[in-house]
């Protein structure tokens, strides 16, 4: 088995130039840290710290402007195509098309790679059942809630059986009790397969439920702070600190706990 990170990111900064602008955005300045295979990982800072950058460059819709970023193995800017159907993404709106049933968005994936056969209707009708979606196979978007909208985003991302997940605030817009229920059964599901997860949140109950460690990211682009689970899971002080340390990182107030490995 291979002993390399599931996702690696080397030095990497990412610069938007902008008409008008003599020196552009910088989005990112030095991301540096790697993902083991299997690992769960939450990513959290405030608003226009790069995190959703961060994905795009995990999911090859953007190179770095310098450094490297690798995921599986590969380059995923330069060689996008060997990772068609290895990375499943969910973002905050659902992104399903209207016109298209519960199970015919799901299968949409396999249709692109041309997979799609009897067999794979038959995953995707149990993937939709796991998911809580039994009996909406035929149910268009606009008969579907919010949440369980999110769900048959969840089920398309999860179609290919990826082996990274990266959820972009995919939990952001649900109500607490939808929000809670989704999370615990895409971590479940995400456990079993042993998929590798990227999860962006705003949210550090959610961040601290379901991760394996936590990268605190500042503006612009930089990771200020790493939590690994054992600092936080002996017990409901060291949870109430860890979450104090968070939020002082993430308005700011404070810099490296850890060094970014
Ligand atoms: N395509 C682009 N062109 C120009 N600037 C961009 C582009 N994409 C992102 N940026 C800029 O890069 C910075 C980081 O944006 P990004 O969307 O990565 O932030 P974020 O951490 O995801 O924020 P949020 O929590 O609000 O989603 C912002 O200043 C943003 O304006
Ligand atoms: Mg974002």
């Amino acid at each position: 088995m291979s002993t390399e990170p599931a996702i690696t990111f080397s030095h990497v900064a990412r610069h938007f130039a902008r008409s008008g602008e003599a020196n552009g955005t910088t989005a990112i300045t030095d991301l540096h840290f790697s993902i083991r295979t299997g690992e769960h990982i939450c990513v959290v800072g405030r608003t226009g710290c790069g995190k959703s950058t961060s994905v795009n460059l995990l999911l090859g819709l953007l190179p770095a402007s310098s450094g490297s970023v690798r995921v599986l193995g590969v380059d995923p800017y330069q060689d996008f195509q060997r990772l068609r159907g290895r990375i499943g993404c969910v973002f905050q709106s659902d992104r399903l098309l209207p016109w298209r049933s519960a199970i015919d968005n799901v299968l949409m994936p396999l249709e692109i790679l041309r997979t799609r056969n009897r067999a794979t209707f038959a995953s995707a009708t149990e993937l939709l059942a796991r998911v809580g979606l039994a009996g909406y196979e035929n149910a268009f978007p606009h008969q579907l809630s919010g949440g369980m909208r999110q769900r048959v985003a969840f089920a398309r991302a999860l179609i290919t059986e990826p082996d990274i997940l990266i959820a972009d605030e995919a939990f952001g817009h649900l109500d607490e009790v939808t929000a809670s229920a989704l999370r615990h059964d895409f971590k479940q599901i995400a456990r079993a397969r042993g998929q590798t997860v990227y999860q962006i949140t705003h949210s550090l109950d959610e961040a601290l439920e379901v991760s394996d460690r936590i990268l605190v990211l500042d503006r612009p682009g930089k990771v200020v702070g790493i939590f690994t689970r054992p600092q936080w899971e002996g017990g409901p002080d060291l949870q109430r600190q860890v979450k104090q340390d968070l939020r002082r990182l993430i308005a700011g107030q404070e810099t490296t706990t850890e060094e970014a490995q």
